[in-house]
């Protein structure tokens, strides 16, 4: 159930923590949320170099603002790197301590194509909290009926007793994915299969196959620094809501979670404090409630054309004029 008073199939431009706050709290059934990291990144409207103790506590508000937005069955998910991690965690932890939401996992995503270093080991993880509100604490878990969504089949994976030892003991509806998340590219689109299934559940695998998105990868949209791949979006969006529910992305950036939600019959809502970022992003959503498809560019219109560098590189950091003014990444 969408709460009316709430605007939907749209993304609000502005901030975040003053649009959450200033509507109806306990109104949306799931959130994700992949917040700037704090590590430069090149923004349109958003500076990502912050003082430490100024990102903190910017960090804490704006998860007090998802925590009011959280139905008690609702669920909620915050995608973050190593560097603040430990400080979201605890932030949860004093959030749980007041019974506003629990942590039911910590997943680790593992992609592939992260950033090559020369003298450390590469990074190829992100940090991913799973919370349900307040029901949990109040309500009963029996049999067919928990205090938060949770469609275990719909997220299923086929278990070594079915794939590898024949087992007339596995349960046929498979397994639950464990709490690492593999994403590499090996099993990307290419090899995605012509019925349109989701080919991340590999039929011998327990775990999801699928990278970081690189910039030739037909998926990806090429104006946007940080888009996420939709096969992680596709799992949360299954596992933890119902079509006709109503996610909420408070850093829209490019669209995925939104587009997704789209694409599998959930009511959205976005915030962006990028106006041109927010134009772009309800296309691409747009697109997948029309089609019920991913919008996919051809390296080639992005200007990628193999073996030959990129002609308009994809932005990475931010600019500033002289007297401190953030620079847009696009003039009217
Ligand atoms: C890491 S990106 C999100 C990327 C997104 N998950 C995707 O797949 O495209 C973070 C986004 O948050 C936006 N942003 C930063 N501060 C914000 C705020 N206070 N309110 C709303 N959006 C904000 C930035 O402009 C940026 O587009």
């Amino acid at each position: 159930m969408t709460d009316t008073a709430l605007p939907t199939q749209r993304i609000a431009v502005g901030d975040c923590i003053t649009l959450m706050n200033a509507w109806p709290a306990q109104s949306v059934d799931l959130i994700f949320a992949d917040p700037p990291y704090n590590i430069g990144y090149k923004y349109d409207q958003y500076e990502d170099k912050r003082d430490d103790e100024d990102y903190i506590q910017w960090t804490q508000d704006w998860i007090d603002g998802c925590a009011h937005l959280l139905k008690p069955r609702g669920s909620f998910y915050i995608l973050i790197g190593d560097e603040y991690a430990a400080e979201v965690r605890l932030h949860l932890k004093k959030l749980e301590r007041q019974r506003r939401l629990a942590m039911r996992n910590w997943i680790i995503w593992h992609y592939t194509f992260g950033q090559n270093c020369r003298l450390k080991f590469n990074r190829s993880h992100a940090h991913l909290f799973y919370c349900v509100g307040s029901a949990i604490f109040t309500e009963r878990f029996k049999k067919n009926q928990v205090p938060f969504t949770f469609n275990r089949d719909a997220i299923a994976v086929p278990s070594a007793r079915q794939t590898t030892y024949a087992d007339a003991r596995a349960n046929p509806s498979g397994k639950l994915p464990d709490d690492t998340w593999y994403l590499r590219p090996q099993e990307t689109e290419a090899d995605a299969p012509s019925d349109g299934s989701p080919w991340y559940f590999d039929a011998d695998g327990d775990t999801w196959y699928l990278s970081r998105l690189c910039g030739t990868f037909r998926e990806r949209q090429g104006w946007h620094p940080c888009q996420l791949p939709e096969a992680l979006l596709e799992r949360i969006i299954k596992v933890s809501s119902n079509p006709g529910d109503l996610v909420f992305d408070p850093f829209t950036g490019s669209g995925t979670t939104l587009a997704v939600a789209a694409r599998l019959k959930r009511n959205w809502l976005g915030c962006e404090l990028s106006e041109e970022y927010a134009r772009r992003a309800t296309e691409r959503i747009e697109h997948a409630a029309r089609t019920g498809e991913t919008m996919l560019i051809p390296a080639r219109e992005k200007g990628i054309e193999r073996g030959k560098p990129r002609k308009k590189p994809e932005p990475h950091r931010s600019r500033r004029t002289a007297d401190g003014q953030l620079v847009p990444l696009w003039k009217d």
